[in-house]
C-alpha cells in the first residue's frame, strides 16, 4: 500500500512539474502578444458554484498570474474570459447561458476576446454538446478532473486555430504544487478530499466530480504550515463530506484526528471546516471541536428535509431522529454553536405533510439561518425519474412559508450575542464610506468603523445592535 502511495506522489510531482513547463512557454507567448498589441493581456475568472469551485478559481488565477495575465473585475474589458459553473440547479446553467449571451455581444466589438468554459457544467455531455452547436465562440472547454491541465490547455488555445476541448472521466493526479492566486490575504480555502460518494438521488455532484479521494495528511498539513507562513489566519477545510475523510487512504485517519494535527499550527487561529454530512458526524469530531478552541464554533450541517420519509428517498442515510440528536450533543458540548443548514422544498412525493415536518424542524434545531433550495430536477439523477414531482406553484408557495419560517428563527438566534464583546476578523471594507465588514467565530456578520488597515485583522467588538441577520459593533480596545 505505501508503496502505491510513493507512485502517486511521483506522479504529482511529474505532473506539476510537465505543467510548470507550459506555465514557461505560456508566459513566453502572453510576453510577446502584449508587445505585440503593447499593453498587457488581461484575464478575467468566474465563478459560480461553491467553495470548491471558488478554491478552484483560485488556482486558476494562479496559473495566469504567473503566465503574465493581468486580472479584472470587469470582464468586458478582457482579453481572455473564463466561467468555472456550476450545474447543481438548472438556475446554475441558465445564469451561465445567459452571460454567455452578454459575452457574444461583447466579443463582436472585440473579436480577438477568447472564452473558456470550466467546471461541473463541462462533466455533462448533453451540455458541452449544447454549447459546441449553439455557442460556436467559446473557445476552450475543459472540465473539473483535468483543472491542474490548465496551463497546457492555455498553451494549446493560444496557439492553435481551432477549439481546444479536453474533458476526462476521472481525475487521476491532483498537483497541488501549481501557483495560487487567493482571493484573500488572511484566509484560505484547503481541499482535504475531491468528489463523493453519497449519490443523494437529487444531486448532480458525485457525477460531475467524481468518486471521494481523500488528499493525505501530510499533504494538507503541508499546504495548511504554508499558507499560515504566508499570512493567512483562517482555513476552511473544504470536502463535499468532511465527515468521512480520510477513509480511501491506505493508513485511515479520521477526520476528528485530521482536525487535531491542523490545530496543533501555530499561528492558525480559526479553523473551519465544510460541508459535513449528517451521517458520518462522529462523537469524536464533537469532542475535538469542545476542546480546541481555534475550531469555530460554527456547524454547517445540510438537513435537507425535516420529514423521514423523504430523508429515506433522498438517500440521505440518517433520520430526523439521528439529526437532533448530534444537534443536542454538539449543543450540550458546545452551548454556544450555531447551526446553519441548507434545505430542499419540492422534492419529488413530498406531502403538505412532509413539509410541515421541515417547519417543524427548522423551529426545534433554531438555525442561525439556512439556505433554501427548490428541487430542481437534475438530469441522470435517480429522483429526476420519480414519480409525483411537485407541482410548480405549491413549490412556490411552501418555499415562501419555509423562508418566512427560517427568518423568524434566525433573527431569534442572531441577537442572542447583543451587548457581548467577541473577536471579529475584519474581512473587507464596506460600501458604506468608514465602516468594515467582518464575522465572529459564529459566522455572523458584523458591521464597524474601520479603514482598510484592519482587513486581516481579528479585533474585539462589542456587538451593540442586531439588525436581523448582522450585528453593528464598536471596536474595544483589549
Ligand atoms: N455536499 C453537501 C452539499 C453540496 S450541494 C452536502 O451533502 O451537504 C449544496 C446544496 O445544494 C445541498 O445541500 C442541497 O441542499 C442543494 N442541492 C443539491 N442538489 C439539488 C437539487 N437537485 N435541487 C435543489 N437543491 C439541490
Ligand atoms: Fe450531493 Fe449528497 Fe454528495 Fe452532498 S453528499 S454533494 S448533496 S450527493
Ligand atoms: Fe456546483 Fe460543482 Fe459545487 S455543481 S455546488 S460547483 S461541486
Amino acid at each position: 500500500m505505501g508503496n502505491c502511495n510513493i507512485k502517486n506522489e511521483e506522479a504529482q510531482k511529474e505532473a506539476a512539474s510537465r505543467q510548470l513547463e507550459f506555465i514557461e512557454e505560456a508566459r513566453i507567448l502572453v510576453e510577446k502578444i502584449s508587445k505585440n498589441i503593447g499593453r498587457p493581456l488581461i484575464s478575467h475568472i468566474e465563478t459560480f458554484g461553491c467553495q470548491m469551485n471558488a478554491r478552484d478559481s483560485e488556482k486558476l488565477r494562479g496559473i495566469l498570474d504567473a503566465a503574465g495575465f493581468k486580472d479584472t473585475e470587469n470582464e468586458d474589458e478582457a482579453d481572455l474570459v473564463i466561467y468555472n459553473t456550476c450545474t447543481v440547479r438548472d438556475n446554475a446553467d441558465q445564469h451561465v447561458y445567459g452571460r454567455l449571451g452578454h459575452l457574444n455581444a461583447v466579443r463582436k466589438k472585440r473579436p480577438d476576446m477568447i472564452i473558456g468554459l470550466c467546471g461541473c457544467m463541462m462533466q455533462e455531455d448533453h451540455i458541452v454538446a449544447k454549447i459546441k452547436k449553439s455557442y460556436p465562440f467559446v473557445k476552450l472547454i475543459f472540465g473539473t478532473h483535468n483543472l491542474y491541465a490548465f496551463p497546457e490547455l492555455l498553451v494549446r488555445t493560444l496557439n492553435e486555430d481551432k477549439r481546444v476541448i479536453d474533458i476526462r472521466q476521472e481525475t487521476k493526479v491532483f498537483p497541488e504544487s501549481l501557483p495560487v492566486k487567493r482571493k484573500h490575504f488572511f484566509k484560505s480555502g484547503v481541499n482535504i478530499m475531491y468528489g463523493c460518494n453519497n449519490f443523494c438521488s437529487y444531486c448532480i455532484v458525485p457525477y460531475v466530480r467524481g468518486r471521494e479521494i481523500s488528499r493525505t495528511p501530510d499533504e494538507i498539513l503541508d499546504e495548511v504550515r504554508r499558507l499560515v507562513a504566508d499570512g493567512c489566519v483562517e482555513i476552511m477545510l473544504l470536502g463535499q463530506n468532511v465527515n468521512s475523510y480520510g477513509k480511501t487512504l491506505p493508513e485511515k485517519m479520521s477526520f476528528a484526528e485530521l482536525l487535531r494535527e491542523v490545530c496543533k499550527i501555530e499561528g492558525l487561529r480559526r479553523l473551519r471546516f465544510m460541508t459535513s454530512h449528517p451521517k458520518d458526524l462522529s462523537d469524536e469530531l464533537i469532542e475535538v471541536i469542545a476542546q480546541n478552541p481555534v475550531i469555530c464554533h460554527h456547524m454547517h450541517l445540510p438537513v435537507q428535509s425535516g420529514s423521514d420519509i423523504i430523508l429515506t428517498k433522498m438517500n440521505r442515510h440518517y433520520d430526523r431522529a439521528r439529526y437532533m440528536e448530534i444537534v443536542r450533543k454538539l449543543r450540550e458540548a458546545i452551548p454556544d454553536i450555531s447551526f446553519t443548514t441548507d434545505i430542499i422544498v419540492g422534492f419529488p412525493g413530498e406531502t403538505e405533510e412532509d413539509f410541515e415536518d421541515t417547519l417543524s424542524l427548522v423551529r426545534e434545531v433554531g438555525f442561525d439561518s439556512a439556505f433554501t433550495f427548490i428541487y430542481s430536477k437534475r438530469r441522470g439523477t435517480p429522483a429526476a425519474e420519480m414519480e409525483n414531482q411537485v407541482p410548480e406553484e405549491i413549490v412556490k408557495e411552501r418555499f415562501n412559508r419555509l423562508l418566512k419560517e427560517v427568518k423568524v428563527t434566525a433573527e431569534e438566534r442572531c441577537a442572542r450575542f447583543t451587548g457581548k464583546v467577541m473577536d471579529v476578523l475584519v474581512e473587507d471594507v464596506n460600501r458604506e464610506p468608514g465602516l468594515v465588514t467582518g464575522r465572529i467565530e459564529h459566522n455572523i456578520v458584523v458591521h464597524l468603523p474601520g479603514d482598510a488597515s484592519m482587513i486581516g485583522k481579528i479585533v474585539p467588538v462589542r456587538l451593540a445592535e442586531c439588525r436581523g441577520f448582522y450585528y453593528f459593533g464598536e471596536p474595544v480596545s483589549d
